[in-house]
This record gives C-alpha cells, structure tokens and sequence, in this order.
C-alpha cells in the first residue's frame, strides 16, 4: 500500500502526491482561516478567492516591500520592481495594457510546434531528459516570439531559468547568486533597444511562461502515464486534447497558490483582517469547490462549464492563457508522437521544490530502461 505521508500546511500540499483531499476539507470546514504556524490567512473556497482576489485593498506586494529583501540592489530586484505582476495601481494599468497588446500579436502556433518538434528530437536521441524537455519548451518559444536573435536563444533560455530561480523562497544562497547575474545580462541584451521597464517586462514575460507552462505539460503528461483509458481515448481522437489540457488546468493545476497583501483593516469574505496581514489564496482548492464545479473530483474531459482560478481572476489575471494552452498543447503532441504514453511510460516519482507550483519530476521507462 502506498504510504501518504500527512499534510499540515496548504503549502505542504503543493507538492504533496494529493493534496486534493486535504483542500476539500479546507473548502467545506474552513474556507478563509489564519494559519498560526505558515502566519498567513488561508482563502481556498471559490467564494472567498474570488472576493480576495477582487478587492482593492489585497495587493500583489506587501506596503513596505516592493521588492523582496534579498533583491533589492541587484538587477533582479530592478527587474522584479517593474513587472506588472508586481505592481498595483496605475503602473499596474499601464503596463497590463501593453503587455496584452504585446502577448496579443504574437503566433505561438507555429513557432511552438517548430520548437516541439525541434526539442523532441533531442528527447527521441536521449540527451535531453522529458523534465528538461517541459522546462526549455515554453522558454524557447517566448525568446524567439519576442525577437531574441537566434544564436542567442540558447543562451538566453539559459539565463532566463537562472533568474526564475532566484526568485523562488528555496533556492541556496548560491542560486541566487547565480540568478542575479543571469538577470544582468538579461538586462544586458534587451535594456539598450527596449529601456529598462519594458525590458523588465518582456523578461517576464518569457519566466512567467517557463515554470508553469513546464508544470502543464508535466502533469499532463504523468496524467497520460497513470491512465491507460485517457490515453486511448486522446489517441483514438487527437482532437481531444485541448479539451484533455482544460481539465487538466482545472483539475491538477501548475499554479496552487498565489499571495495578497492587505494594504488597509477591512472585512474580505466575512473575515475582519489587518493591514499588513497576508493571505495565500489556495487557486487549486477553489477550482474543486463544489459551488463552482459540480462534481470536482472527477476528470470530465467534456466538462460542461469548466470553471476555473488557475489563470488567476480579476485586474492581475494572467494574459498568457491561450499562450500556454497552445505551448503545452505543441509540446505534448510532440511527446505522444514519440511514443510517451504507448512503448515509453512516463510517471511523477515526485515534485519540484516549490511553495506555489506543482511541477513534477518525471520518470519515464522503455522497455524497462530508465532515463
Ligand atoms: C500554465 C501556464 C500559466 C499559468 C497557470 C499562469 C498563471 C498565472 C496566474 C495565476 C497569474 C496571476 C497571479 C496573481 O494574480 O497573483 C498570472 C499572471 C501573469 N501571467 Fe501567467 N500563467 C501561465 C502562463 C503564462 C504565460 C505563457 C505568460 C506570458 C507569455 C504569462 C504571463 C503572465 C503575466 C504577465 C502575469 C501578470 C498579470 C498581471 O499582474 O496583471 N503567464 N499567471
């Protein structure tokens, strides 16, 4: 029998092999409550996220930090500092604008399955693992949609993976030194044509796509490897799979959780809370909340209705959608086509180290070899 080991935290859940039992409870029992030991609120109900989620005074940053500590002085901080990810108010609006418009224009149709197929030749000659294969992908396509010079696609790739290390709570000292000069010469290459806010943001827009377009497709994938039954049915109609990737977005998201700062004392979702106080706001429970999903626990590929907070919801939600359904969809028709699912078996053994992503580390096995 396979053992669990227990949950205590909704951040522990992130990379629990299930946490979806453990969110239904939070759902029905305690939808907003203070976690004495993470000091955080917890928000999972669908309810209480979307409230959170668009009320004005639950921002993106802490009022004291616009930056995290860690960062500021490096080019990382600088980065961080202009990224309407990170912004609230009238910068917010500006640069959201632009970067819908900027994300509007791009054909990621064409030049993601030209990467798909180029990256999969690699997996097909085994010196480049499946795991790799879901983490280069989104960043390939993004530095060559925003114009990044070939030769300097690798490279770039390289730097933006170090940068989007720095940036996460569980990465060594040495990371994120690393990261700190990936950023510079990320600025480096783009500040000269593009000045520093909107090079700022085409950076993040290629890390923004990386980790969790990476977590899409792996997911999708270890989902594939653990249903023989799903994976007929996507193969006996291929068309079936921008529907397979919806549910999978709803169902198993990449994004767990997101973060709001309060600005100001106010009663969100029935609960007073204090300026200052921060809030994890469970997406991935919500999208299992009974209210919004009927039946949430079951995998419906044709799923009437599908609702879901994985892309976010209100002023800050993500502009990359349909950017990362068509990356994840050319990468995993990629990885069927080379027989990931048939004559090779792919499974999540793990999952990355995260607080807020689920990304899980693949294994996968043919005839009998693992690699
Ligand atoms: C599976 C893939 C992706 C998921 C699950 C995802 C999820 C999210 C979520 C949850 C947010 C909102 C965070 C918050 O409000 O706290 C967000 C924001 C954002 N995402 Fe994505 N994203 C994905 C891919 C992408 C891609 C491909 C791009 C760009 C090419 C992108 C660009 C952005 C940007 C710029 C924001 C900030 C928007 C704002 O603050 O107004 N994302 N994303």
């Amino acid at each position: 029998m396979e053992i669990i080991s227990p949950l205590v935290s909704a951040i522990d859940a992130v990379t629990h092999p299930n946490p979806y039992p453990f969110y239904a409870e939070l759902v029905a029992h305690q939808p907003l409550y203070f976690d004495e030991t993470l000091r955080l609120w917890v928000a999972s109900s669908a309810e209480a996220v979307t409230q959170i989620m668009n009320h004005p005074a639950c921002r993106v940053r802490p009022m004291g930090e616009p930056v995290p500590r860690g960062l500021v002085g490096s080019m990382a901080g600088v980065i961080f500092e202009h990224l309407a990810r990170m912004n609230d108010g009238p910068k917010h609006t500006s640069l959201k604008h632009d970067v819908t418009a900027r994300i509007a224009q791009l054909d990621v149709i064409t030049v993601g399955q030209k990467w798909a197929s180029d990256l999969g030749r690699g997996v097909g000659h085994l010196n480049l693992n499946l795991n790799e294969f879901a983490f280069a992908l989104p960043v390939y396509i993004m530095a060559d949609l925003l114009g990044v010079p070939s030769q300097q696609i690798p490279e770039t790739v390289g730097w933006v993976r170090e940068f989007a290390r720095c940036l996460n709570p569980l990465s060594t000292p040495e990371q994120v030194a690393i990261g700190k000069t990936a950023a510079e010469k990320l600025m480096g290459m783009l500040q000269p044509a593009y000045g520093e806010i909107w090079a700022a943001n085409l950076i993040g827009l290629m890390f923004q796509a990386y980790e969790a377009t990476a977590g899409l497709i792996g997911n999708t994938l270890a989902a594939l490897g653990n249903d023989p039954d799903l994976y007929n049915q996507v193969m006996c109609s291929p068309g079936l799979l921008p529907q397979l990737i919806q549910e999978m977005v709803r169902f198993d998201p990449a994004v767990q959780n997101t973060r709001r700062y309060l600005s100001e004392d106010v009663t969100v979702a029935g609960q007073a809370m204090q300026a200052g106080d921060a809030i994890l706001v469970v997406l991935a429970a919500a999208n299992r909340d009974p209210e919004l999903n009927p039946e949430p626990n079951q995998f419906q590929l044709f799923r009437r209705d599908r609702r879901t907070f994985t892309f976010g919801q209100g002023v800050h939600s993500c502009p990359g959608e349909m950017l990362a359904y068509n990356m994840a969809q050319a990468g995993i028709e990629q990885m069927l086509w080379l027989g990931v699912g048939q004559n090779i078996h792919v499974k999540a053994i793990g999952y990355q180290p995260y607080v807020n992503l689920r990304i899980p580390i693949l294994l996968w096995e043919n005839n009998g070899r693992d690699f």
